[in-house]
């Protein structure tokens, strides 16, 4: 069985969501760079192994990043899945984890990379929003898309409900690019693309505002 280590910062809900996907791996450790990051408590109470690694002890990101990865390796995992994550790595960090280590962002890549991506959506009037699943490379928040889901965006919307709509489609896709993962069923190929021996199934169409 592969085994996966988890990083998080604080709130932890895709943490949780993982959790209790029934994944085809075994969590071997939840890492966190922030003592009083909420998912650590959750990661506790389903009997996994916790590590807090402060990126404040370290002198610069070089540092915190070599340090971190040796506390990875240590668990030996799979496959690195960052929940929440809110680290920037370094190019030696990702490298080492390259098509290993993959990411969940709160908005449909390439569009909105960075933070506050609902309240920019908002601020855009985009009609249609969602969250990425994707291989991490040393450009940040650009690496290959493992899935990706689409919500609509209300007239009426605020980053907070916005941000819920997404978060629920996160945990749904997040689970399920991690189930793949795990079976060997996706995979980054040697020119650097998601590559996948799982039979697709099209997903249906999301037009917002909806037709009459
Ligand atoms: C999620 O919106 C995720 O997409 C982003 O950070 C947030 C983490 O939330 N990378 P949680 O800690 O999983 O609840």
């Amino acid at each position: 069985m592969k085994k996966i280590v988890i990083l998080i910062s604080s709130r932890g809900s895709n943490l949780q969501a993982l959790l209790e996907a029934n994944l085809p791996c075994r969590v071997a450790a939840v890492i966190s760079n922030r003592a009083d990051a909420q998912g650590l408590e959750i990661a506790r109470k389903h009997g996994i192994q916790t590590a807090v690694l402060s990126h404040k002890d370290f002198s610069d990101r070089a540092a915190f990043d070599a340090a971190l990865a040796a506390t990875v390796d240590g668990y030996a995992p799979d496959f690195v899945v960052l929940a929440g994550f809110m680290r920037i790595l370094t190019a030696e960090f990702v490298g080492r984890y390259a098509g290993r280590l993959v990411n969940i962002h709160p908005s449909l890549l390439p569009a909105y990379p960075g933070i506050d991506t609902h309240q920019r959506a908002l601020q855009d009037g985009i009609k249609i929003h969602g969250c990425t699943v994707h291989f991490v490379t040393a450009d940040l928040d650009h690496g290959p898309i493992i899935i990706q889901a689409a919500v609509p965006v209300l007239c009426d919307d605020t980053p907070q409900s916005l941000s819920a709509r997404v978060l629920c489609e996160e945990h749904r896709v997040y689970p399920q690019a991690v189930r793949w993962l795990c079976r060997n069923q996706v995979w980054l190929d040697k020119a650097g693309r998601v590559a996948s021996d799982r039979l697709e199934q099209p997903g249906s169409a999301l037009i917002s505002p909806g037709l009459e």
